[in-house]
């Protein structure tokens, strides 16, 4: 976990990143990764700015550095769960390469957009005769998209509403 303090040692934004052990239940399992690259998970948990803070480029901050350490440790499955409406989350972790890949009901009322990007993988680029905008509004209606093979790309923000942009990604050459 990473905190940032202001110059009179107080808390202004935390980041978190767990790594879960072999075995254990995240929100990855909902992926459909390679067997033997399940345990290389690191799982962009949780982070918060204080109100005060907002809007100077921390949480930017704070995705990078998770993104940073997971490659160091050698977990290249970075991996987050969010919830589809808050839109600054998801968006600011597409801006950092990962792409959402499945909308997902985890409990009764509980439904998240996993978001996950290969640290090790060459970024995929999307298929531009593919792509599709969808208003904020309907994003957790999704499902089949996703199921469909469509990824989450980027956020797009236009002066009165969010749209997610949608494509399939182009198969890798070689
Ligand atoms: C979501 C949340 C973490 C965002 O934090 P934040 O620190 O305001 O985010 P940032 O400042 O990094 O980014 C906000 C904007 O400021 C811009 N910005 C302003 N000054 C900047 C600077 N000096 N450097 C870089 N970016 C800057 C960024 O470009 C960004 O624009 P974008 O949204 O178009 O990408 C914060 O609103 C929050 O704590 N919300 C409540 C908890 C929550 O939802 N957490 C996330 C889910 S766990």
């Amino acid at each position: 976990m990473a905190g940032l303090f202001d110059d009179t040692g107080v808390l202004i934004a935390y980041g978190a990143l767990t790594l879960p052990r072999p075995g254990e239940p995240s929100r990855a399992d909902l992926l459909d990764l390679p067997a033997d690259q399940r345990s290389l998970v690191a799982y962009l948990a949780s982070a918060m700015v204080r109100a005060d803070w907002q809007q100077h480029g921390l949480h930017h901050a704070l995705v990078e550095w998770r993104l940073v350490l997971a490659g160091a440790l050698g977990r290249r499955h970075a991996v987050s769960a969010v919830w589809p409406g808050n839109h600054q989350s998801w968006g600011h972790l597409l801006a950092h390469g990962l792409r959402g890949k499945k909308m997902a009901r985890v409990e009764k009322d509980l439904i998240r957009l996993v978001v996950h990007r290969d640290l090790a993988a060459p970024p995929p680029l999307p298929d531009p005769l593919s792509l599709r905008l969808i208003p904020l509004a309907l994003l957790p209606d999704q499902t089949a998209l996703f199921d469909e093979g469509y990824w989450l790309w980027r956020r797009l923000r236009r002066p009165d509403h969010i749209l997610a942009e949608f494509a399939r990604p182009r198969p890798q050459e070689g």
